[in-house]
């Protein structure tokens, strides 16, 4: 038997075993590769004398079409096989029962947060950010307090340096000094964020939020601040007419400054805001003392403006009935799943979409 012929026999025995993709692409290298056995004999043909040559590679190229067909085949075979059973394993179960999730909720802080930036992106506002970490200049001295002012003692600051450089924010107020520093006049922004003061009772938490506000332009003036504040209490609280008082107060970085009451009353246990004779302190705020805007390079004498800084967490107290700040940060899944905000819910605050 030819040596042509054996290769042939062994090999379609061979084939006839194998069911391996993997055997199969061996077995296919063993022949037609570089130095294959069938490959082999094609280069032994130059040598055969001339009466045999044409017999023997005619042998040869029958025999290698027959085991390169019968090849391909079960590739192709094997191929489809593997495919047909990934179908099969994989096959999804529509009817199986779905699993259970839950959804989350948005944390009350979060809500006022988004509720009080919408309301005053409506009259022309701005969202700023700042960083929790502050330098000693942002918070304290470029707000017109400089060292061994007293105002500083009654901030109860976290320091993180010996030096006292830096320190976590004692206040929303140098998102103002960072603004202005970084722009132009006119500016018209709101600054929410987390606040820091070693302070911690039933209204008070050492991490805490505030939203600061700042307009500067050419003739702002008391008014102007007046007329915000008092859209921004009935956009928030929703409701018509609201009785507001600004008190004479004291902060190092307005002149003249205030504090605003907002009119309430009692029923049933609960703060009903815009009625009654009671008062109750809900924000901080007055004109841009002309120090700050000269230590952010702002020509105090073309330009003035008003400030306010707001307590986040109270408002949402107000406005939700929570009584005590702490459960706010205690991240307790249960208070969060009652007094928390289904993220599909669009409270009437949100003008415009609800209106
Ligand atoms: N930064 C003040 C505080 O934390 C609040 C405040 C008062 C902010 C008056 C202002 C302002 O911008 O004008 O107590």
């Amino acid at each position: 038997m030819s040596d042509i012929i054996k290769i042939k026999e062994e090999y379609l025995n061979k084939l006839k075993e194998i069911s391996d993709l993997k055997e199969i692409n061996q077995l296919k290298s063993e022949l037609f590769g570089k130095s294959g056995k069938i490959s082999n004999e094609f280069k032994k043909i130059g040598s055969i004398n001339p009466e045999e040559r044409k017999t023997i590679s005619s042998q040869l190229n029958d025999a290698k079409n027959e085991l390169h067909n019968l090849i391909e085949k079960k590739i192709n075979d094997l191929e489809i096989n593997e495919i047909n059973l990934k179908l099969k394993n994989e096959r999804v179960d529509v009817t199986l029962p779905e699993r259970t999730f839950n959804r989350g909720k948005i944390h009350p802080v979060s809500q006022v947060i988004d509720e009080i930036s919408s309301i005053f992106s409506e009259i022309g506002f701005s969202v700023e950010e700042g960083p929790d970490v502050e330098n000693e200049y942002n918070n304290f001295t470029a707000l017109n307090t400089p060292e061994n002012h007293p105002a500083r003692d009654m901030h109860d600051t976290f320091y993180l340096d010996k030096n006292k450089k830096f320190l976590l924010r004692t206040h929303t107020s140098p998102v103002q000094v960072r603004t202005m520093l970084n722009g132009k006049p006119p500016f018209k922004i709101i600054a929410p964020g987390r606040t820091y003061r070693s302070d911690s009772d039933q209204t008070h938490a050492p991490m805490f939020h505030q939203v600061e506000g700042l307009h500067v332009d050419k003739n702002i003036n008391m008014g102007h601040l007046k007329g915000c504040l008092n859209y921004f209490i009935r956009e928030f609280f929703e409701v018509d007419k609201i009785k507001m008082r600004f008190r004479p107060s004291h902060f190092p970085f307005t002149e003249p400054s205030a504090e605003v009451d907002i009119g309430y009353e009692l029923k049933d246990g609960k703060i009903i805001i815009g009625e009654g004779n009671k008062w109750l302190e809900i924000l901080g705020c007055g004109m841009v003392h002309p120090n700050v805007l000269k230590n952010v390079k702002v020509n105090p004498s073309k330009y003035q403006g008003y400030a306010f800084g707001i307590g986040i967490d109270r408002l949402a107290m107000l406005k939700y009935g929570i009584n005590d700040l702490r459960a706010f940060f205690e991240s307790d899944y249960r208070w969060l799943s009652h007094f928390g905000f289904d993220p599909l819910d669009v409270p009437s605050s949100y003008r415009g979409l609800s209106r």
